[in-house]
């Protein structure tokens, strides 16, 4: 394992020993606090974020190792015209790894060609988001105790959501995986992801309803509408609001459904929800933490 671009590098395997780091990490956080001593991580983010650049950050420190980090794109030499290749050679000059997220989608991909140290993928544009999809795949872990026979529902907006894009294409290997796609019409899931289910014979259903398909589901991943990747403000107002999750449309849903989204929430989910034993949102959060620590360990050969 070098660099993590995309979540299919990493097979089940990976996947579940990173899961056996991250629950051991829970069960002894003493025995982690300095395996990262004297390491040091780059953050570079060239799109905003808090929750992912902060929790690599705090993944770091609480392994006993150093960040490095780029103020915002505006301050950095990209704003001067660097390529992404440059930065990454120069950085791979200072720290031991790198977590990048960046609008373009690929960027990352060649930063990780282009560097010496490992590249973590911390999001490119609407493509992929690896370290979100071990945050998800942890959280339906814990909750469910495993990921097959599963069906997973997907809410908002499918088409320019890289979150689940990532989570779809790590689901779709294990057994009995079911995926419930619902989201109007212009922001349905990129047919470059639908054509591997169909290849695959993945069972799937598309619809706009989801109270229609609520009692079915065992996961509810809601998403936000992706603002930044519209090309007009006029189609952004019009679908913004298409679905908002409240206490009312979970009447007729599983006891034990598990409720989750990346995060951040605009309006997708209303605060009602959130004393809702089946609200995991904010579970996920610490989760993405844990995995993200135990990535940069296993990618600096430290576990
Ligand atoms: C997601 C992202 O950046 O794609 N957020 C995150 O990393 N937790 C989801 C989003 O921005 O809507």
């Amino acid at each position: 394992m070098k660099s993590v671009i995309d979540i299919r590098q990493l097979s089940v395997e990976e996947i579940d020993g990173l899961m056996e780091i991250g629950r051991d990490i829970i069960a002894n956080p003493g025995k982690y606090s300095e395996k990262c001593r004297g390491k040091k991580l780059a953050t570079l983010f060239f799109e905003p974020s808090t929750r992912t650049r902060l929790s690599f950050e705090a993944a770091m420190y609480e392994l006993g190792g150093n960040v490095l980090t780029m103020a915002d794109a505006q301050s950095s030499s990209a704003s001067k015209g660097e390529s992404v290749a440059d930065t990454a050679k120069v950085i791979s000059c200072y720290a031991d790894i790198i977590a990048m997220r960046h609008p373009k989608e690929g960027a990352p991909m060649v930063a990780a060609m282009n560097a010496t140290i490992p590249v973590i993928n911390a999001g490119d544009g609407g493509h992929n988001h690896p370290t979100q999809t071990l945050a998800d795949l942890f959280t339906i872990h814990r909750e469910k105790g495993r990921f097959e026979g599963l069906t997973v529902g997907f809410c908002g907006d499918l088409k320019f959501g890289r979150t689940v894009h990532s989570l779809i294409t790590a689901m779709e290997r294990y057994k009995d995986v079911r995926f419930v796609l619902i989201s109007p019409d212009e922001l349905k899931l990129p047919s470059y992801v639908k054509n591997t289910l169909k290849e695959k014979e993945i069972p799937y259903i598309q619809t706009r309803d989801l109270l229609l398909v609520m009692p079915e589901l065992d996961i509810l991943y809601m998403t936000r509408v992706q603002k930044e990747r519209f090309f007009n403000e006029e189609d952004y107002l019009r679908l913004k609001d298409s679905y908002i999750l409240t206490p009312e449309k979970l009447v007729e849903a599983k006891a034990d459904l598990c409720i989750m989204h990346p995060l951040p929430r605009v309006n997708e989910i209303s605060v009602a929800v959130d004393s809702d034993p089946r609200a995991c949102y904010f579970k996920q959060v610490l989760n993405g933490k844990y995995m993200r620590m135990a990535l940069i360990l296993k990618l600096l050969d430290l576990a």
